[in-house]
């Protein structure tokens, strides 16, 4: 089993994913955002890499059940239902509806990885319980840290080596990449302050300028979602339960 971290996802094309298990972190904010929407029981997320793509699905949608959601430059987009702060995705607002989210970066890695047999989302949220069932899935991994304009970034691949470290405690023989190796690094450097680590970086000063400190906070706590979601077909669900037990029993 080999694990590799992608620094940022311009560094490979689409078709890089073909075939290969994939998984995306986004953690300020997209990733988090859609482990706590479908936490709150929302029946899908569709990502999309655009805003007028996000806007033609949801004139397709008929009766209330379809939410438009995302964020440019960090605000709610005009016109939009929900922008893209955890808090906003409650169960009063997001339960049994499609959540169509448009992000800067997040959305658009998620949807890059389509070709992948296999997407998963992850962010701090929900490390531990993907961490059990990727090593025990035994599939190569590819771990997209989305960045910034397709810039590296130091939360995403912190969190790419908090995963992997989780990962290796089960089982110590996976193969590692460079850059695997430098997430590693980076998770030993900063990972045991999470929140300082979100707050401190650059995204999260950009966060923080524009009164988001509750989303940072959110974003920082490890394992309060042990769901793992997973994109096919072009929505992110939930992995169903049956699943994850007959992969614990084998
Ligand atoms: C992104 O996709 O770049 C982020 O989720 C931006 C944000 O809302 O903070």
């Amino acid at each position: 089993m080999k694990v590799n971290v992608i620094l940022s996802p311009n560094n490979v094309d689409d078709l890089y994913f073909n075939g290969k298990t994939t998984v995306v972190i986004d953690v300020l904010r997209a990733t988090s955002v859609i482990l706590k929407a479908l936490d709150s029981r929302a029946k899908e997320v569709i990502p999309v890499s655009s805003i007028d793509f996000a806007m033609k699905i949801s004139v397709n949608s008929h009766g209330g059940q379809t939410l438009l959601c995302g964020e440019r430059n960090t605000q709610i987009i005009e016109g939009f239902d929900l922008g893209n702060s955890p808090a906003e995705f409650s169960e009063e607002n997001v339960a049994c509806k499609s959540v169509v989210l448009f992000t800067t970066n997040g959305t658009k890695a998620i949807v890059k990885a389509k070709y992948s047999e296999k997407v998963f989302i992850a962010s701090f949220n929900n490390l531990s319980t993907l961490a059990e069932y990727l090593v025990q899935l035994e599939n190569d991994i590819e771990i997209i840290a989305s960045g910034a304009n397709g810039i590296f970034c130091l939360e995403d691949t912190v969190c790419a080596g908090a995963l992997v470290k989780l990962m290796l405690e089960k089982k110590s023989d996976i193969q590692l990449s460079d850059a695997t190796n430098a997430s590693l690094v980076l998770n030993e450097k900063y990972g045991s302050d999470i929140k300082e680590m979100l707050t401190n970086c650059e995204h999260g000063q950009i966060l923080k300028a524009n009164g988001f400190e509750n989303d940072i906070e959110f974003c920082s706590i490890v394992d309060n979602i042990p769901l793992i979601p997973y994109f096919a077909d072009g929505a992110i669900k939930l992995l169903k339960d049956e699943i994850l037990d007959s992969n614990a029993n084998n």
